[in-house]
């Protein structure tokens, strides 16, 4: 049994009262179109897409899609414009502002916070253990009525590590709010996705993307996976036409060359495992820690000092070590084999 009475007993009034913005598409999409004051000359730019009109609201068609590729149905599924909409989306339907608040395990992804800062939403931090995993107790002690959101991040960024399942199914079952497992990196990881628990935990929202593993960062889609109930406050919240034509249409197409993603997933898997044991091999990087993602962190001596002369040579990694755990770390995104052997050999210049 959930922790918490029903889903829309956490959702805010406002948002339950809510009437959603309705445009006739909702309605008809088919027939003389006169509704929506499009440009019916079209556009100079030429395409087929029929860029003249709206797209449509809802996206059914590339949601069955995601849904039948995650093993999930149609209704789970929520299409946003990257995962950083799902976020957003999330504060503004669960949490009260200047009131209520999230939870955050750092080292953790930032837009959590940035969010929750937009949205005048408190969060209460609870850092991860020194392996990186949840502090479990610690988490539920610290939750409460007014923390409605509990974010968790497997794999997580900026440790690349996976979270425990057990942890988080503990998390879940106990959490007395919504529970969001942030998996932008999980189609590099070994670890099994969490998208069809979302059939038995209502409480339960899994975030994907389509910026990495399909390396499509560029049309901005991220996926929430989640209960139906949920899936239709974030329809009734949304901007009315979020997901654009472009980007469905070339998700559309991605689904066409899954095996070539597969395929570019198990080259990027190669390239982590060398990068990885070659930095092990330097004398001054004190640990690389094991990846469930495509970028690997790494502690190395002055590591400030090591970014901005690395950058200086136009080989631009990320400095970690302002997030708490993570002194003297430096995060470096899986490139290309040429790519990997310029960062590595630069590295080399750079320590010599
Ligand atoms: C953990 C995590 N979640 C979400 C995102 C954002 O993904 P999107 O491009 O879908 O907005 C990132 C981007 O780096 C990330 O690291």
């Amino acid at each position: 049994m959930p922790n918490f009475e029903t889903i829309s007993s956490l959702v805010r009034e406002n948002i339950k009262n809510l009437k959603p913005y309705r445009s006739a598409r909702d309605d008809f999409d088919k027939g003389l179109l006169l509704d929506a004051n499009e440009n019916g000359l079209g556009s100079p730019v030429r395409n087929t897409l029929q860029l003249h009109r709206y797209p449509s609201p809802v996206q059914n068609e590339l949601r069955e899609k995601i849904a039948s590729w995650r093993g999930v149905d149609f209704e789970n599924i929520f299409l946003g414009v990257g995962s950083d909409e799902p976020i957003d989306l999330l504060m503004r339907i669960f949490c009260n502002p200047g009131k209520d608040a999230i939870i955050t395990t750092p080292p953790t992804y930032g837009m959590y916070k940035v969010s929750a800062s937009i949205n005048d939403v408190a969060v209460k931090e609870v850092l991860l253990d020194e392996k990186f995993q949840l502090r479990t107790a610690k988490i539920l002690e610290v939750a409460d009525s007014t923390t409605k959101l509990l974010f968790l991040c497997s794999p997580n960024n900026p440790t690349s590590n996976s979270l425990k399942q057990t942890d988080m199914l503990k998390l879940i079952a106990a959490f007395p709010g919504i529970v969001v497992v942030d998996e932008a990196y999980i189609d590099f990881s070994r670890q099994e996705s969490m998208a069809q628990l979302v059939q038995q935990y209502p409480n339960l929202v899994v975030l994907q993307t389509f910026s990495k593993s399909f390396g499509l960062a560029g049309i901005r889609l991220g996926i929430a996976i989640t209960n139906p109930e949920i899936v239709s406050y974030m329809l009734k919240v949304k901007a009315p036409y979020n997901i654009n034509k472009l980007t469905a249409d070339v998700a559309m197409q991605a689904f066409q060359e899954v095996e070539l993603m597969k395929f570019n997933l198990e080259k990027i898997l190669n390239e982590r495992s060398y990068v990885s044991e070659q930095l092990s091999h330097a004398a001054e990087v004190e640990k690389v820690f094991p990846s469930d993602a495509n970028f690997l962190l790494f502690r190395i001596k002055n590591a400030e000092e090591i970014y901005r002369k690395l950058a200086e040579k136009g080989v631009i990694v990320r400095y970690r070590g302002n997030e708490p755990l993570c002194d003297n770390c430096l995060r470096v995104t899986i490139g290309m084999p040429d790519e990997n052997i310029r960062f590595l050999k630069t590295l080399k210049e750079v320590l010599s």
